[in-house]
């Protein structure tokens, strides 16, 4: 079979080639970067399935630059990204590369990875099963997967998201961070049916996707573990309190609105979705050294992005929005965001700001506290 003409590109020094009907997006750059950076810390040899590989830049890039990736293979559905995906391999000397054409699921069994890509449009949910189906049982394993249903996630479309991830989502001012809960709540529970933990361990929003990282280890014990952090997020519309808890409480325990799902007149709530951490700290620290070390066109980005991950373990599973907060509750002006988060610090909490959302606060004091500060720190 011919190939569509070829367009040339080059990202972080990788030159290769595309057509028109394989599919590429500079904006991902980003993405692939800290992708990237990610397997550089894994403390193993790799053999990467980088299934839904389009032209198989993510892989290559992977392989080319980490030393841990030992094999890579290129797999997708269509002829012409194979095709694109395997000159690629060949022009950048790739050493040990296969290709696959087919449905990932179709060939779920007949494939080992320690490290899967999945990187579907729009939802990966269909294919979680069959991802975890790669892995080797008796070693740890790694899965990297995008979702750009932002849509379904991130509160517009509840039937879908049920549909989908059997979680009930939730527009809201942190319904990015609710998103992201959603489909590592839905990860964890696959993954458990295969008596695997899951660990995040490099977790976040972008533009218009979400992306996750997870370590997958087989016991049945660590997999109980992860399906215990599970919960809810609630909100309430009247004066913006919020909690994340194991059920959803029947009202706001602030101002007393009732619990009326959907009704945008009190409290509303999101899940079950995942509660536990979102970043490893310590592979945040050994991507933000391997970033320094690389020289990405991203790397101030990068750099800038993993200090506020960092910043946000250990804090509650949300996040305030100062400008609905003050709207809320009849605050004005609304403050600087310096002078809150120093109001909220020298009260003796911890507020750090948050990669989901630039005039948002992530803490640990309580909601009393945060008006109390919101109202001082004008
Ligand atoms: C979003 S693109 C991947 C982009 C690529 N990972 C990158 O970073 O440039 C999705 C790719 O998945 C492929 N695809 C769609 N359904 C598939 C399936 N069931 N199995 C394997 N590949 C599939 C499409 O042909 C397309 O090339
Ligand atoms: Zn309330």
């Amino acid at each position: 079979m011919a190939i569509g003409k070829t367009i040339s590109l080059e990202e972080e020094g990788i030159r290769f080639a595309t057509t028109k009907d394989v599919f590429y997006n500079p904006a991902m750059r980003f993405c692939r970067s800290m992708s990237s950076l990610a397997v550089g810390t894994i403390e193993q040899d790799l053999e990467l399935v980088d299934a839904f590989s389009a032209s198989g830049i993510r892989g290559i890039r992977y392989a080319k630059e980490n030393k841990n990736v030992k094999k890579l293979t290129s797999l997708d559905i269509e002829p012409e990204a194979i095709k694109v995906a395997k000159k690629n391999a060949k022009a950048n000397k790739i050493k040990k590369f296969a290709a696959i054409r087919a449905n990932i699921s179709k060939v779920a069994f007949e494939n080992v990875a320690d490290f899967l890509e999945i990187d579907p449009f729009g939802t990966p949910s269909p294919y979680l099963a069959d991802s975890v189906r790669f892995f080797n049982p008796k070693k740890t394993a790694y899965l990297s997967v995008t979702a750009t249903d932002v849509a379904v996630l991130c509160g517009g479309k509840t039937a879908a998201c049920m549909k989908n991830y059997q979680a009930k989502p939730l527009n809201c001012t942190f319904t990015h961070e609710i998103g992201l809960r959603i489909m590592l709540r839905r990860i964890v529970d696959v993954a458990a049916e295969f008596n695997l933990g899951t660990q995040s361990l490099v977790s976040f929003s972008d533009q218009h996707y979400l992306k996750t990282i997870v370590k997958l280890v087989r016991s049945a014990e660590l997999a109980y573990e992860s399906q215990k952090k599970q919960g809810h997020l609630s909100f309430c519309n009247i004066c913006g309190w919020r909690t994340a808890s194991r059920f959803p409480p029947e009202s706001c325990q602030f101002c007393n609105a009732p619990l009326s799902p959907h009704l945008k007149n009190g409290l509303d709530y999101a899940g079950p979705l995942y509660l536990g951490e979102l970043q490893d700290k310590e592979t945040i620290r050994k991507m933000t050294a391997l970033n320094k070390a690389r020289d990405y066109a991203d790397s101030e980005k990068i750099s800038h992005f993993l200090s506020l991950l960092d910043g946000e373990i250990g804090l509650p599973p949300h996040y305030y929005n100062m400008h609905e907060l003050c709207k809320l509750n009849s605050i004005q002006p609304v403050p600087k965001m310096v002078d809150f988060l120093f109001a909220l610090q020298g009260a003796g909490y911890t507020a750090k700001r948050t990669h989901f959302s630039p005039i948002s606060v992530k803490t640990d004091a309580p909601f009393e506290t945060v008006l109390e500060c919101l109202k001082g720190s004008k």
